[in-house]
């Protein structure tokens, strides 16, 4: 079969679209670099079978819902932080700048943070941070939402803050958005539809001599239910101007999973952030995953696609830490 150039392009450029990841990190306003400790996301389809531009997570159940797809695979490196240093995550869609949209603009949700030892443990996820509906949904209004209101409008940058004293070691942050633009109706009752889940894991190692251990928390997959009031949640009931719905409209939203820890900072504001290296654009995805089969390809240039094999996967969590290996990259 025969696709032009221009079609194959199309196709490639296609890949990176909706769908919000974190590009890179800042340590004290101080750019590490693209994808830096990162651990990218695998797209959870094939291109032309739909999956290749979305990957939400959306099987509460999944293993997927605790580092994303895929998300056991370790980024080579690991980014150093001290209790106190300021951390801001780059969360984009397309490529790294303020002229990227972050996230589509009908995908209203909260967005959270969890630490956990690495690697995880049972119930070892501890909340850090959660922010959902900080202005109340008036008619028309949705009223405004963490990702699209908060973190889309500043640039992709979500903020947090090393507890003080927390004990040296390796550590996962697991950051999130969760989008609701389909988020009425369960994944279990409608798969087609359901709240999307985009968690995405950064490896640091915390240095020092703290001595505070973080308290038991949650799992994932584990902490989030489909009878939870802030997983199946309509953003759009108060905005409906058919008036079809039934019961009345809830104009406040519980986010989901634990309460913040106390040990984490009170307050978690933007530090002043300096340039952000390059490169900023990232060459299409080579590997991408469907039904547990993994597909991965190379790119002779930036027009042209070679599938180099199949393989079945199946995450594998280790239960001690291991150091990263250079890996080969995957992006
Ligand atoms: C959700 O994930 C669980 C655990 O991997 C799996 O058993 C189940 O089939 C998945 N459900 C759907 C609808 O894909
Ligand atoms: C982190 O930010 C807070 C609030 O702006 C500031 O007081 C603190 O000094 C910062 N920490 C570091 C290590 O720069």
């Amino acid at each position: 079969m025969y696709i032009s150039a221009a079609i194959l392009l199309s196709l490639l450029q296609g890949q990176v679209r909706a769908h919000t990841f974190i590009w890179g990190v800042f340590v004290n306003g101080v750019d590490q670099g693209l994808f830096k400790g990162v651990r990218i996301p695998a797209y959870n389809g094939a291109p032309g079978a739909g999956g290749y531009n979305n990957s939400p997570v959306k099987n509460l159940t999944s293993i997927d819902l605790r580092c994303n797809v895929m998300g056991d695979i370790q980024a080579p490196d690991t980014i150093k932080v001290a209790p106190g240093d300021n951390l801001t995550f780059d969360w984009h869609h397309d490529f790294r700048s303020g002229s990227d949209d972050v996230i589509a603009e009908s995908h209203h949700g909260p967005s959270l943070i969890y630490i956990s030892p690495d690697p995880p443990t049972e119930n070892s996820f501890v909340k850090l941070w959660h922010e959902g509906l900080y202005e109340e949904s008036t008619f028309p209004s949705p009223g405004k939402w963490s990702t699209t209101s908060d973190i889309a409008k500043n640039g992709g940058h979500m903020n947090i803050r090393i507890p003080a004293d927390l004990k040296a070691g390796h550590y996962l942050i697991r950051a999130e958005m969760i989008a609701f633009h389909e988020g009425e109706v369960s994944f279990l009752k409608n798969p087609i539809r359901g709240a999307q889940f985009y968690p995405n894991c950064v490896q640091i190692e915390v240095t020092g001599d703290g001595t505070v251990e973080l308290p038991e928390g949650v799992s994932f997959p584990g902490a989030y239910s489909y009878d939870d009031p802030g997983i199946v949640y309509d953003i759009y009931c108060s905005t409906d101007t058919k008036k079809t719905r039934t019961t009345a409209c809830t104009t406040t939203y519980p986010i989901p999973g634990p309460t913040v820890w106390s040990g984490a900072w009170a307050e978690t504001t933007g530090v002043p952030l300096g340039g952000v290296s390059a490169p900023t654009r990232a060459t299409p995805w080579s590997t991408w995953i469907k039904n547990s089969v993994v597909t991965s390809a190379t790119f002779t240039d930036t027009k042209f696609l070679t599938t180099m094999g199949t393989s079945t996967y199946e995450a594998s969590w280790s239960s001690t830490y291991q150091t990263p290996a250079p890996a080969t990259k995957r992006w």
